[in-house]
């Protein structure tokens, strides 16, 4: 097995595949039907790989040369304790937004609710960021709100798939940058209003295929500096927040200082604050909503 994994691994090398020995030992326990801790013990033990197995590994390790995206190939993408089926026409989550859970987890703690939190999540593609709160939250109710019908279709199959708990959870088709607009009824109802929106500059193709090729164009460009999208998104959440409630947004490493200057134009969002990544590059703003302003 060892050599085999070793060829595979040489070969998405070869292909400038990043990371090529975990997806090798990943791709190798998805064809082989078994999970990663099953994989290292048949390694340990020097099982050979059947034949059939080697053969549809073989065809993974090709589509990931191509640059098909790994979680494609797997079917999932890991996303806090979550297992979030993904494919074509949903983004794949990303690590570093676990990061605005975590914020937002810690927020609700410190907002001491009496009544069940409301969290709007703005753009929800797979569900990542609603379905993390709603399964680590001990009773929340969370809207997700996603214009892309695929996207949709992916995060209510990962709805099915989760338990929730005390938790409720509707995710519903909409554009979020008009649906305070359609839902008056929500104005100043939520606690939390949390968006990872389109955020990449127009102009700005990523250098990843994976991204480039694989990740929804709807989910990617936000506009010419990227941030048209995000600032509509704002004075939507704006609308849905109830005075002293939290606005938290994604954004690319160049857009702390923008993201604010955006949130300091809005009437009743203040108190911006960016925060970094894993790496250490600006990531997500923060803001609260101030009270007793007209919009
Ligand atoms: C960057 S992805 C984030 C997905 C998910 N929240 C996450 O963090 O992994 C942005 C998502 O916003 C959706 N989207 C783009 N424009 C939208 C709009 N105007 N209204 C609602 N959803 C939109 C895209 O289809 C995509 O699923």
């Amino acid at each position: 097995m060892s050599t085999v994994l070793r060829g595979a691994a040489r070969l998405l090398a070869d292909s400038h595949v990043p990371n090529p020995d975990p997806d090798s030992t990943a791709l190798l326990a998805h064809a082989w039907g078994i999970d990663a801790s099953d994989l290292a013990r048949r390694r340990l033990f020097g099982d050979t790989v059947p034949t059939q197995v080697t053969e549809n590994f073989a065809q993974l390790i090709e589509r990931r040369r191509q640059r098909v995206p790994l979680q494609h190939l797997v079917g999932s993408a890991a996303f806090r304790h979550l297992e979030l089926q993904v494919g074509p026409g949903v983004f794949v989550p990303r690590p570093e937004t676990e990061l605005l859970v975590t914020e937002i987890l810690e927020e609700l703690e410190r907002q001491q609710n009496t009544q069940v939190p409301f969290v709007i999540d703005l753009c929800s593609g797979s569900g990542a960021i609603t379905l993390s709160l709603a399964t680590e939250h001990p009773q929340l109710a969370v809207i997700g709100v996603e214009r892309e019908t695929e996207a949709l279709n992916w995060s209510l199959k990962n709805l099915a798939s989760v338990h929730l708990g005390d938790s409720t959870v509707d995710l519903v088709s909409g554009d979020a940058t008009s649906f305070a607009d359609e839902r008056p009824e929500l104005w100043g109802r939520a606690d939390v209003v949390v968006t990872n929106p389109p955020y990449v500059p127009d102009e700005a193709v990523p250098r990843d295929p994976e991204v480039r090729e694989h990740d929804p164009a709807a989910a990617l460009y936000g506009g010419s500096t990227g941030l048209e999208i995000p600032a509509l998104i704002m004075l939507q959440a704006e609308k849905l927040l109830r005075p002293g409630g939290f606005f938290i947004m994604e954004h690319s490493e160049e857009q702390g200082r923008a993201a604010c200057e955006l949130i300091m134009s809005t009437a009743s969002l203040r108190q911006a604050v960016t925060f970094p990544d894993y790496t250490g590059r600006d990531r997500y703003t923060v803001a609260h909503r101030v009270s007793e302003v007209d919009l």
